[in-house]
């Protein structure tokens, strides 16, 4: 017999994004150098990760190095390819053990071949992983993804094999980094700012938007617990009235067996 059966308007967090901005700030009020923002952000993210996986997030998408973050200034961007090796060599062996396993989104082409050597490498030994799955988002943009997946299409229709008369969103869907990945359900970004600076455009459609001026080098667990309650209490309505709404019902309830 179930008890303590718990009706919520929003379906489960499935999948979390997060748009992880201020490291640069954090630094400035620590009389840093930025890099070393972005050092500690790194920290942050092996924290999140844990926490996620604690939570039954079956996708969380990082948003790391957007397509417009290769205007920085080169050192910038050298630290910040350096980091991503870094984090790929040291995480490897958490990644094989948690069960994590390592998807890429963006325009791969724009990275050195040693980056892509290493993601390519990663996302090949954690393909099994099935306890979450990590989305990272490197020299991504939302509207560069929507244009490589429009030429994909126009290519794929001059050969006959796509028609584009009957092409509809699921299908165009197909075309983007992101195939076979659900839509997030929730989308945060730290730092303050209040915009989706080009992440997720298409998939964020109906994503949830959170947004918390914590740096993302300061964001913790009680931060993550924070946007997930604040997610609870939100009525997706996918453009439907209230009343066609239907709970639902959250199945992780206790048996009671008396
Ligand atoms: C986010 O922090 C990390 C990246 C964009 C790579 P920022 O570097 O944008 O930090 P702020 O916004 O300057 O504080
Ligand atoms: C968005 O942050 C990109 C990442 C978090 C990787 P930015 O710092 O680049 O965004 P803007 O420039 O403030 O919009
Ligand atoms: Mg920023």
């Amino acid at each position: 017999m179930v008890a303590h059966s718990t009706i919520k308007n929003v379906p489960p967090l499935n999948h979390l994004a997060i748009i992880m901005d201020g490291n640069g700030r954090w630094a400035k009020q620590q009389g840093l150098p930025r890099v070393a923002g972005h050092h500690q952000g790194v920290q942050t993210v092996t924290r999140i990760v844990d926490e996620c996986i604690s939570h039954g997030i079956a996708y969380l998408s990082l948003f790391a190095f957007s397509s417009e973050n290769w205007g920085r200034p080169q050192p910038e961007v050298d630290a910040l390819m350096g980091l991503l090796l870094q984090f790929l060599a040291s995480q490897r062996q958490r990644m094989l053990d948690g069960g994590i396993r390592l998807r890429v989104i963006g325009d791969r082409r724009r990275l050195s071949d040693s980056v892509r050597a290493a993601l390519a490498t990663t996302e090949e030994e954690t393909r099994a992983g099935s306890c979450l799955t990590l989305v990272l988002a490197l020299s991504y943009g939302g509207r560069d993804e929507i244009v490589r997946a429009a030429q994909k299409i126009a290519e794929q229709a001059a050969l006959g094999l796509v028609d584009f008369k009957t092409l509809d969103n699921k299908q165009f869907s197909t075309f983007l980094d992101t195939t076979d990945i659900p839509e997030p359900d929730l989308l945060i970004r730290t730092s303050g700012e209040m915009r989706i600076s080009n992440f997720l455009l298409w998939q964020s459609a109906y994503a949830e938007l959170y947004f918390t001026d914590v740096l993302w080098p300061d964001f913790d667990a009680a931060e993550l617990q924070r946007a997930i309650d604040d997610y609870q209490c939100r009525k997706r309505r996918f453009g439907l009235t209230d009343d066609q709404l239907q709970p639902v019902s959250v199945t992780d309830d206790k048996e009671i067996t008396n």
